[in-house]
């Protein structure tokens, strides 16, 4: 505020309030002289001054020269010597697969092949209706052959199942089964919903496959099955806890 004490005091007064453009503006019929007033500025808004932007730019100017300059101040010379050969890592370049107990094995690929028989005998192997259960039949846990002429040629007439007699027919679903599927579905079957009889083999298995082979591709029947084929399949017997690789179904011999 201007006071009559300050109109001799060649200092700026900084209470002063009026911004004198914007005064002399409002003033109609205002002298052009006033149009070409330089406005003042907000505390804080003024213009930067050049010499600071002139600095500043040859800051960054010489700051980016020494960074690009070909790398060497971000670069690994320093660390990375010329002709240096990276070394062989300690970690094996192909990681094996873990082996798993063969009857965790059978049993993983029998469930997947399970899948074909679902439909009629159940997830829980009870069957239902006109299916035969699984679980407890004496044809999945007795002698391996007459269950494989089962699977892979079908059955069709009177069969009993435990006590119960069916007569029906099922079709030669595991027709198409390798000697793998063949031994794994078996197996699944034989050790699932309470079933404990031993694991099948692949050897096994194709044993069987030939057998079926030599007997022709129609269903069998309880009948036939008794008389032909109430044996076990020819081959050696594989602890439940023999070590397979996965890919191979090798078993691994024992670590060094
Ligand atoms: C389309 C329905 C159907 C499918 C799928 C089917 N079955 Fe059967 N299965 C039957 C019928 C029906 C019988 C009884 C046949 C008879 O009465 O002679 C039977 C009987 C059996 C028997 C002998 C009786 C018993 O219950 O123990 C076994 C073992 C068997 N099936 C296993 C399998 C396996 C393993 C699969 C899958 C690979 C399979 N079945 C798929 C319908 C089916």
């Amino acid at each position: 505020m201007a006071t009559s004490e300050s109109k001799h005091d060649l200092r700026p007064d900084l209470n002063e309030t009026i911004n004198v453009s914007e005064a002399h503006a409002a003033i109609k019929d205002a002298p052009p002289a006033v149009g070409r007033e330089k406005s003042l500025r907000e505390n804080g808004m003024e213009a930067v001054s050049l010499w600071l932007i002139l600095v500043s730019g040859i800051v960054v100017l010489v700051g980016g020269a020494v960074m690009g300059q070909g790398g060497s101040f971000f670069g690994y010379n320093e660390l990375v010597k010329d002709g240096y050969v990276r070394g062989k890592s300690p970690v094996k370049e192909e990681v094996p697969l873990q082996p798993i107990p063969a009857l965790a094995l059978l049993q993983k690929e029998g469930q997947k092949q399970y899948a074909a028989c679902a439909s009629c005998h159940q997830s829980s192997g009870m069957g239902g209706g006109e299916f035969p259960p699984l679980a407890g039949s004496e044809w999945v846990t007795g002698n391996t052959e007459k269950l494989a002429m089962i699977i892979h040629n079908g059955v069709g007439g009177p069969i009993e199942v435990a006590g119960t007699t069916y007569n029906g027919n099922m079709a030669a679903i595991g027709a198409n089964f390798g000697p793998k599927e063949l031994a794994a579905v078996m197996t699944y079957i034989r050790t699932s919903w309470g079933n404990n009889a031993s694991l099948v083999t692949p050897e096994m298995a194709e044993e069987a496959l030939k057998i079926s082979k030599a007997r022709g591709g129609m269903p069998t029947t309880a009948e036939e099955l008794k008389k032909n084929h109430d044996k076990m399949l020819p081959g050696d017997n594989l602890a439940p806890d023999t070590l397979l690789d996965p890919e191979t179904w090798e078993p691994i011999p024992a670590a060094e």
